[in-house]
């Protein structure tokens, strides 16, 4: 959420920034904005909307003389989504302007000082405290680093923050603590930026930074220093491999599609080292020297969450591991109890999670082991564990999470056969059996994808009308109807609810009536007897229902007012195909809809504040 990019180099730096920033949307934003000095003079332009907005209120000045510029996506936590609140900030005194991911918690405190030293506000914003800070230490024999490094000692919260002057148009100053940016490094040219895909067609030479470090970059050079005394911080650049291929849309007209058809890459990449060469155990060296859990505690957000929670009946059942799985948000704010050799679990395909990340940090002060489960290499997640398991995804640029779930899904079995092994719990040529089925599952996929999507369009235009929507399930179809349910809510703005099938009659049931259509997720599992009764339950109710299963055989048959049949695959593999099914939906009907599919309003990809 928030995008910054700065650029300083050779080239006409607004048009540098504002790419940047359109590779950026993804995470999320109400309201943009440029800042950069031509003429010796410091202007910002800022525009509430998309980057549209911004390109239009350009167009009229030229800009090409700027070779630096910082540039902004904001999504808005202290005051609407306005211009005025809209970065960059301009200090009251000076020429420093600044843009700011994150939230400057005791802001307010400052502005009042400020306020009483004469310092007149135009924002609602938090940013433009901090902007106002630095201006205000930079008095004479205090450069504009110490000055930077002063009001950041002061700043309470998370942020990532860069900064420019009039008076050193070639300088950019950036720092963060508990939120993404890195520097790309170029020749005779660098950035920073929140994340890769902003630089990306420039340089794949990164430098990831930590909390507490403050940088200063210009056209040939780049220096770190520590926050709390401004020593200098060596690092090297790292080359990352993404290209900007598999950054861009590929002729899909959407990101979510182009990831959704994605999936039986992620698959196969992600299936790629991590099994013995006979095909007959799993092998994940990164967890060798962990121990196997006596308990496993999983901790996600959104999407993430959904899978610790498909993952669970199998942990418990292949590897014999008492498992729970909790949202983030909650984790962090109860005194929680870690028994001894518990371990943690934390899946962020962002691996920036505000919430995860605190979560995580909690749980290593208890002592508890710490797992990653990410996509990002380099991310704070990633970074801050004691072991890292990186799903192989690949870029996930649409805002709604879909290639990344799938890869965790599939890592996430695979630890739980990893772990089985090391246990001896698992069942006698179950590892064999299921690698075999997992070998031939990125083709299946691929072959199912362009069906499962005609007929998800066809159910899509027939129920996009209606005004609430089921998707029930059991056992692990219950995570996926919460994942079907909130992508329905995310993309199309249909108020959609995930439940437990079981759970129906203890209160929901109450709700269905000829417009409220239910999705019922009936795979043939070891479930489908159970689920057929709740199905039954429901069409009593005269709901209409859709019910998605495996194709009718002897003995697992059910009586469906409407049937979408699944492929079906090996044990729990079948939920790589039902999730795919559910997504297509919510997809063909936020398109149906007119939504604007990759970036949902009031959403962020990577969700940086609490
Ligand atoms: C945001 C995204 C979701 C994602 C969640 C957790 O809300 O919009 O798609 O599932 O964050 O993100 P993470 O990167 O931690 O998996």
């Amino acid at each position: 959420m928030c995008g910054i990019i700065g650029y300083t180099g050779h080239r006409p730096a607004v048009p540098v920034v504002i790419e940047g920033l359109r590779r950026l949307e993804y995470r999320g934003y109400d309201s943009a904005g440029v800042g950069f000095v031509q003429g010796r003079e410091l202007h910002i332009l800022r525009a509430a909307g998309k980057l549209r907005q911004l390109e239009n209120k350009l167009a009229s000045c030229g800009t090409f003389l700027a070779t630096s510029a910082i540039g902004h996506t904001r999504w808005a936590t202290h005051g609407a989504p306005t211009e005025a609140n809209a970065h960059p900030h301009k200090a009251f005194r000076g020429g420093v302007c600044l843009v700011h991911n994150g939230i400057f918690e005791n802001y307010a405190e400052h502005k009042q000082i400020l306020q009483g030293k004469g310092c007149v506000f135009s924002s609602e914003t938090d940013t433009e405290v901090l902007v106002n800070l630095v201006a205000d230490e930079r008095v004479p024999g205090v450069s504009l680093l110490e000055a930077f490094a002063l009001a950041l000692r002061k700043a309470q919260g998370a942020y990532a923050v860069a900064l420019m002057d009039q008076d050193e148009p070639d300088v950019l100053y950036a720092a963060r603590h508990s939120a993404p940016l890195l520097l790309g490094i170029g020749r005779g040219e660098n950035y920073v930026a929140s994340d890769i895909p902003a630089f990306l067609p420039y340089t794949r030479d990164v430098v990831f930074l930590e909390d507490g470090e403050i940088v200063r970059i210009t056209p040939a050079s780049w220096q770190i220093f520590s926050l709390a005394d401004l020593m200098p911080v060596s690092k090297s650049a790292q080359r990352i491999d993404w290209d900007m291929q598999s950054a861009q849309k590929d002729g899909f007209r959407h990101f979510m599609l182009k990831e959704i058809f994605e999936q039986p890459r992620a698959i196969a990449e992600c299936m790629a080292g991590r099994t013995d060469a006979s095909r007959t155990a799993v092998r994940i060296p990164e967890m060798d020297a962990l121990p196997v859990p006596s308990r496993l505690r999983i901790i996600a957000c959104g999407t993430s969450f959904h899978a610790g929670l498909w993952i669970l009946p199998l942990l418990e059942e292949w590897a014999g591991i008492p498992t729970n799985v909790e949202i983030a948000s909650e984790f962090r704010y109860r005194k929680p109890l870690l028994a001894p050799g518990e371990t943690t679990l934390v899946i962020s395909q962002s691996g920036e999670t505000a919430d995860t990340l605190a979560a995580l940090r909690i749980a290593r002060e208890r002592h508890s082991p710490v797992i990653g489960l990410c996509n990002v290499v380099g991310s704070s997640i990633a970074r801050e564990t004691d072991a890292v398991i990186f799903t192989q995804a690949g870029p996930e640029i649409s805002v709604a999470s879909t290639k990344a779930l799938c890869s965790q899904m599939l890592v996430l079995l695979l630890m739980a056969l990893y772990w089985g092994q090391r246990q001896n719990s698992l069942p006698k040529g179950l590892a064999p059996e299921a690698l075999r089925a997992l070998d031939g599952l990125p083709a299946q996929l691929e072959t199912a994808l362009p069906v499962l999507r005609t007929e998800a369009r066809a159910l899509a235009w027939q129920h996009a009308s209606a005004r609430s929507m089921f998707f029930l399930g059991r056992g692990q179809s219950y995570p996926l109807a919460l994942e079907g349910a909130l992508k329905v809510k995310e993309l199309s703005y249909i108020h959609a609810e995930g439940y437990a099938a079981g759970e129906m009659k203890h209160g929901p049931i109450a709700l269905i009536e000829p417009d409220f259509p239910s999705f019922f997720l009936a795979p043939h599992d070891a479930l489908f007897a159970k689920s057929r009764s709740n199905l039954e339950e429901v069409q009593a109710r005269r709901g209409p229902v859709v019910v998605l299963t495996n194709s009718p055989k002897p003995g697992l048959h059910l009586d469906a007012r409407q049937a979408w049949i699944i492929p079906d695959a090996w044990g729990p593999l079948k939920g790589f195909f039902f999730l795919p099914a559910l997504q297509l939906f919510s997809y063909e009907a936020a398109t149906y809809l007119g939504k604007d599919v990759d970036q949902p309003r009031n959403l962020a990809k990577s969700v940086t504040v609490e």
